[in-house]
């Protein structure tokens, strides 16, 4: 394994093994390629009772000089960022290591400027552009704790997380470009910060050339702060188990949870798992679709790829626009050859016309990624024949915002890929499946609990001001036991595939969303009395959103009913919380001591009311029988 890279079956054998019976000389190897400003006094320490988890203990850095100023020597003009805007017909923008440094240099200074120190958040409100890349490595730079905001959020959604970090700054810009669409994100920042207090100072960058409210003395141009700034900056040195930053995401409970990761470990694990996974060389140009707006944004747009050198490509846009060839159009015009994307994207052009596809060379492709949602085998024979022209190995690779980084999944061309499963750990990686009660299932061929039972560098260390809650929710279910909230099967050579979340999360393209987060949203529509929300199979986003209401309001119209919870949806999560349907219902299944029978709601939701099972206990049985005659998937089957 040279510079930490696995090369063959052999070295990743030798690698998983050695990882499992002395994990801290393992990470210790790893993390002596990183640059430190001093060097760790023990590797780990950790238990996950409390959960209290340490890597690197008391060792020094900061990960923006890993992610640029080390390079700069070797690959000072090399590209560093690629950036594709939503127009083909736009520009684009080149930065190479040298460039990106000084950028983000420049605009460190300038949140030193405006009072941003050490340990201050800063929330990140802003579309896939240059800036997003330079705002997130300025703050790290600076010891700043970012929390970036996917832009498709509504105002209380911002409101709610500036609230919880209690960010001193916001970053966002006049508007932004999605498809035909222009967005006004200043305005939905705006109307956030009416509920916030803590923050002292919004910058603005331009994109759509709008002019935006400016609140005096609150608002400033980015663009004209950056010309103000200094291109030197000495970064702020960070111990190893220093926040570096909260991505809110969604659980089983209302509220979105703040998941902190710190400097040291995610630094090492975000570069390792980029290096191993993709097997990335030299003159590779890599291109992840995702948005900085969630983790793998994170972690394989931004530091990842930065960490070890890579040319990474950031887009703009979105898949169908201005039509379906656009990523394979972007794919021959920069010559990318590791391209990572998301099933539901995969299934959305598989969809559409092969032309989109076959217009296009893609002769430069080389190693093809999914992540975000099981891939349906389907789907993974498209992508694999029309994309890869089965050159290409797919890496189907199952992580969580929580893990940091890719925790399974084939290394590109070194391991076996096998359709739908996201095969081996990676080394370091111990995962092991539990049965309801606890008890490690060892044999294959089985179905359990996913869980992972020792730390990893990348592991969340705290949910922010809730530890409680971090805790509870991964820590709790089985003593000594990361618990990762999937189901996965076992085959019979130890490959993994996920079945899907077996908690009250509901996975719509690729994105979270708890379902108490949004019956909160629709309850707040007056006159609803009480919502049940789930999830059922979709085509195209893997899961959709399926809500049942109680309305008793004086109301009349459904359809009045319906787009006012829709209205109250997007009002309180964004537009893509939106359900696929909104059934009013007389009443919701329940046992007799009140809980709601999700299991029941789900069959329905699928439209499969074959298998109800026994409904003679519920309070109400009928309420099944009405719920059912008014269910559009269910006549739509019968
Ligand atoms: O259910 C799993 C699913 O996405 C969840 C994590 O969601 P999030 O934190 O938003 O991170 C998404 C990007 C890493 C997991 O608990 N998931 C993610 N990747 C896969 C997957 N399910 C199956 N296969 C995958 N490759």
């Amino acid at each position: 394994m040279s510079n930490y890279r696995i090369r063959t079956f052999e070295e990743y054998e030798a690698a998983h093994k050695k990882s499992v019976e002395n994990p801290e000389a393992f990470w210790g190897e790893i993390a002596e390629h990183f640059s430190w400003h001093k060097k760790w006094d023990k590797v780990l320490d950790w238990n996950f009772d409390e959960p209290k988890i340490e890597w690197f203990k008391n060792a020094e850095l900061n990960i923006t000089e890993n992610c640029l100023d080390r390079h700069l020597k070797e690959r000072g003009n090399k590209l560093a960022l690629i950036w594709e805007s939503n127009d083909p017909k736009e520009k684009f923008v080149r930065l190479t290591y040298r460039e990106l440094h000084t950028q983000v240099c420049k605009m460190a200074n300038v949140l030193r400027s405006n009072g941003i120190k050490k340990g201050d958040r800063v929330c990140i409100y802003l579309p896939m552009i240059p800036e997003l890349a330079i705002s997130v490595l300025a703050c790290a730079r600076i010891g700043a704790i970012h929390s970036v905001i996917f832009a498709g959020f509504s105002a209380n959604a911002i409101a709610d997380r500036v609230n919880d970090a209690q960010a001193k700054m916001v970053i966002t810009s006049d508007g932004l470009n999605r498809g035909a669409k222009q967005i006004p994100t200043k305005r939905v920042v705006d109307e956030a910060l009416e509920k916030c207090t803590s923050v002292e100072t919004v910058l603005v960058a331009e994109r759509l050339g709008w002019a935006p409210n400016m609140v005096e003395g609150r608002d400033k141009w980015l663009g004209e702060e950056m010309d103000k700034a200094h291109k030197d900056c000495v970064p702020e040195i960070m111990n190893a188990e220093d926040p570096l930053f909260i991505l809110y995401t969604s659980g089983s409970t209302g509220k979105p949870k703040g998941v902190v990761h710190t400097c040291g470990g995610y630094m090492v694990y975000a570069d390792y798992s980029f290096r191993n996974v993709f097997q990335y060389e030299e003159s590779d140009v890599y291109w992840c679709t995702a948005d900085v707006g969630w983790i793998t944004g994170h972690t394989y747009i931004v530091y990842g790829p930065l960490l070890a050198g890579a040319t990474t490509l950031m887009f703009e846009g979105v898949p169908s626009y201005p039509d379906n060839g656009r990523f394979w159009q972007v794919v021959d015009k920069h010559s990318v050859n590791i391209f990572y994307t998301a099933p539901t994207a995969i299934r959305a052009l598989m969809a559409g016309d092969e032309d989109d596809v076959l217009s296009y060379s893609l002769d430069s492709l080389k190693t093809l990624g999914s992540v975000g949602e099981p891939i349906n085998e389907e789907a993974w024979h498209w992508y694999n024949s029309m994309v890869g022209k089965e050159q290409c190995p797919i890496v189907d690779t199952w992580w969580q915002t929580e893990t940091g980084g890719i925790m399974i999944s084939p290394l590109a061309g070194i391991t076996k890929t096998k359709p739908s499963f996201a095969t081996l750990p990676l080394p370091g990686i111990q995962p092991v499946l539990l049965d309801a009660e606890g008890n490690e299932i060892k044999e294959n061929e089985q179905e359990g609990l996913l869980c992972i039972k020792h730390p990893w560098p990348g592991i969340l260390r705290t949910t922010w001001g809730d530890h409680e809650r971090c805790k509870n929710t991964y820590f709790s279910a089985f003593k000594g036991m990361y618990f990762t909230g999937d189901g996965a099967k076992r085959d019979s050579e130890g490959n993994y595939r996920i079945i899907g979340r077996v908690d009250d999360v509901i996975n719509v393209s690729g994105h979270r969303f708890g379902t108490a987060e949004i019956e909160n949203a629709i309850n707040t529509y007056k006159g609803v009395t009480e919502s049940a929300v789930v999830g059922f199979p979709h085509d195209i986003k893997g899961q959709g959103i399926y809500a049942y209401v109680i309305y008793s309001g004086d109301n009349t119209d459904p359809k009045a009913i319906r787009d006012g919870i829709v209205q109250k949806i997007v009002e309180n999560i964004g537009k893509i919380a939106k359900p696929e349907v909104i059934q009013l219902v007389p009443g919701l299944p329940k046992t007799r001591s009140g809980k709601i029978m999700r299991r029941i709601l789900r069959k329905i939701a699928e439209g499969d009311i074959s298998s109800l099972g026994d409904t003679s206990t519920l309070l109400d049985p009928e309420v099944v029988d009405l719920i059912i005659e008014e269910a559009p998937h269910v006549k739509q089957k019968s």
